[in-house]
């Protein structure tokens, strides 16, 4: 139960480190968070309990997660020069660039206090990052669109209050459905943590150096933004309308990408883990149709994902390669019909997958055996030889 992978003579699997936080059976198609199911805190949990429960441990009593909860609350705004941050990049610019770029900014507002080996300090930084990244993200995206910055509203629940300062505007009172709220606050469930992933890889890589973890979770931002990563939320949505705009032929998509079309691969499927359906990717496949009901609307793209899930699961290029759908191939299905635009996808996965990087950071850098990141190599280059003047080469 508490077993690791075994090393792999392919070093395709080696175990890089030892954790207590997610475990993950990629045969099976299973995820727990601190032992707890994914399935079991996407249908109970809230996000902000999700969060205390990566980072302390253990689930917290109903006085914990208040007090958690008030200090997050409390930490929502930001310093009043930093609402110019967002001014300085082109309307177009890549929200992901803008919130790695903010949030290695941000530690320079506490710079005196980013100790790796203060407790009180990376607690106080831990509440910061999780108050104020959303701020940073409405922030982006409202400069994005040239509409005003709204203030955090702390009299609504966290998910409730992105949303507000996301799309609400000073001249009218902004209203979301509850459930749509709930549907979210799910959904950064089930991106909180993914044990040793590329992006939180990164985080404790950077960490290990005893980097501020402002610094290693800006540097975990820039990992997710891969298109092979995080990104790829948003690259499903481009392949979904591209595939509509070329008039909705799945199996002929389907065949050019087992011809290996150059840069054509099935975005949203496929995950150096699981070697089976993610377990995540269930749990939102059967959100969207809610979502889209709740919105009252429809959308072909959701028709075409699903028929493409369908083709692939039935042809014997994708089951020889074990390629299923993972947690990014349904969610911007979603996302769209929230109202977000696809360059925002790959942010709402940021805004998930925080929890996990601050609490693996801090279990890194409390774990003796940590050493900084100094990976080795296999050199296959030329042997010694010995410089020749430009006149003679
Ligand atoms: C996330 O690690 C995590 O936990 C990540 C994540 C998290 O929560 O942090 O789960 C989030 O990043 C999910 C993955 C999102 N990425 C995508 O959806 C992009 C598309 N997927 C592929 O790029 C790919 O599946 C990877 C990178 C995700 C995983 O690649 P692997 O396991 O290294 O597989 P591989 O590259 O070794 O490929 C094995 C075979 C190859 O074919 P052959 O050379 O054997 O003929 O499968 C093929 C690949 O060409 N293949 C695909 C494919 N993924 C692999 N073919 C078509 N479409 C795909 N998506």
């Amino acid at each position: 139960e508490t077993g690791h992978v075994t090393l792999d003579p392919g070093f395709t699997n080696t175990a890089s480190t030892t954790s207590a936080i997610t475990y993950i059976d990629g045969e099976a198609g299973i995820l727990r968070y601190r032992g707890y199911p994914i399935e079991e805190l996407a249908e109970r949990s809230s996000f902000l309990e999700v969060a205390y429960l990566l980072i302390y441990g253990e689930l917290p009593t109903a006085d914990q997660l208040d007090r958690f909860t008030d200090r997050v609350r409390r930490h929502t705004l930001l310093d009043e020069k930093f609402r110019n941050f967002f001014t300085v990049f082109p309307r177009q610019a890549h929200p992901m660039a803008v919130l790695s770029s903010a949030v290695s900014a941000l530690s320079t507002f506490y710079q005196d206090n980013l100790d790796p080996f203060d407790e009180e300090q990376v607690d106080l930084s831990s509440i910061r990052l999780i108050a104020k990244l959303p701020t940073i993200a409405a922030y982006a995206y409202k400069t994005s669109v040239g509409q005003p910055l709204l203030y955090p509203d702390n009299s609504l629940g966290y998910v409730e209050n992105f949303l507000r300062m996301t799309f609400g505007l000073p001249t009218e009172p902004y209203e979301v459905d509850p459930e749509i709220v709930r549907i979210l606050d799910m959904l950064f469930i089930l991106h909180a943590d993914h044990e040793q992933n590329c992006s939180t890889s990164t985080v404790r890589l950077v960490g290990s150096s005893h980097a501020n973890l402002f610094s290693s979770v800006s540097a975990g931002v820039d990992a997710l933004f891969g298109p092979l990563h995080g990104g790829a939320n948003q690259a499903v949505l481009e392949m979904l309308e591209r595939i509509h705009a070329e008039g909705g032929n799945v199996e002929d998509f389907v065949r050019r990408v087992k011809n290996k079309e150059p840069g054509l691969k099935l975005m949203g499927f496929g995950h150096r883990v699981y070697r089976n359906y993610d377990p995540r990717a269930a749990v939102v496949k059967k959100a969207t149709r809610k979502v889209l009901d709740i919105l009252g609307k429809s959308d072909p793209l959701l028709d075409l994902a699903m028929r493409l899930e369908e083709v692939a699961l039935n042809d014997d290029y994708f089951i020889e390669r074990k390629l299923y759908p993972n947690v990014d191939f349904y969610t911007g299905v979603i996302y769209k019909a929230m109202g977000f635009p696809t360059n925002a996808f790959t942010v709402l996965f940021a805004l998930g997958r925080l929890p996990g990087w601050i609490a693996q950071w801090r279990e890194m850098i409390n774990d003796p055996a940590t050493k900084i990141g100094r990976p080795r190599q296999v050199y296959v280059g030329p042997g010694e030889r010995h410089y020749v003047d430009i006149s003679e080469r």
